[in-house]
């Protein structure tokens, strides 16, 4: 399969309960729909059930007010044996102006489950297509050794 068989596209409007005390979006929020788009590109590459192991720096780049439509849209980047990493951007569109800007970025890890719950093997992401699917692929395996890297030093401290 390609990364583009995995996009998704989730669209949101900024409803009042969805805001801080500011009139902005709330960060959990953003971050809950990101997790929900990506865990939908995961699941269509892996057609099993995926659940978030990690959740790479969320950035927050331009607040979104109430009233405002976002579109996130996400793709599978990297799979591994069972794991597979998703990369989420956002945008938000002004509704009378129509003027988009970019406002959030996440990459989420997956991994794919069998039946028993154990960590399941992953079909092959075919990147070798296209030069921006390589590159992606290659700036994802960068960040697995770094969160690996991560999970390392974490267990040592234990
Ligand atoms: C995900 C889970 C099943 C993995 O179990 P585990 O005992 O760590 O299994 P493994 O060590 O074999 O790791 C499985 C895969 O996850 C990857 N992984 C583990 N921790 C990771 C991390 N922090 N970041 C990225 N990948 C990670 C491993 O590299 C491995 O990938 P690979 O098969 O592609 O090499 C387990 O950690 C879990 O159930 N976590 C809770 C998930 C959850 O509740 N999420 C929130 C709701 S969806």
């Amino acid at each position: 399969m390609t990364p583009e068989r995995t996009c998704t596209t989730m669209t949101q409007i900024v409803l009042p309960q969805f805001t801080n005390n500011h009139g902005t979006v709330f960060g959990g929020q953003i971050a809950a729909w990101a997790d929900i788009c990506a865990a939908i590109s995961a699941q269509r590459f892996a057609r099993t059930g995926v659940v978030t192991v990690s959740i790479d720096e969320l950035h927050f780049l331009k607040p979104v007010h109430q009233g405002m439509v976002l579109e996130l849209n996400s793709m599978v980047n990297r799979a591994w044996g069972s794991s597979m990493e998703v990369g989420v951007r956002i945008e938000a569109e002004h509704p009378v102006t129509g003027r988009r800007v970019h406002c959030c970025s996440a990459y989420l890890s997956f991994v794919s489950l069998d039946a028993e719950g154990h960590p399941a093997k992953l079909p092959e992401l075919d990147t070798s297509q296209d030069p921006e699917f390589s590159r992606r692929a290659d700036e994802a395996q960068a960040r697995r050794d770094h969160r690996l890297k991560m999970r390392e030093m974490r267990r040592s401290q234990r």
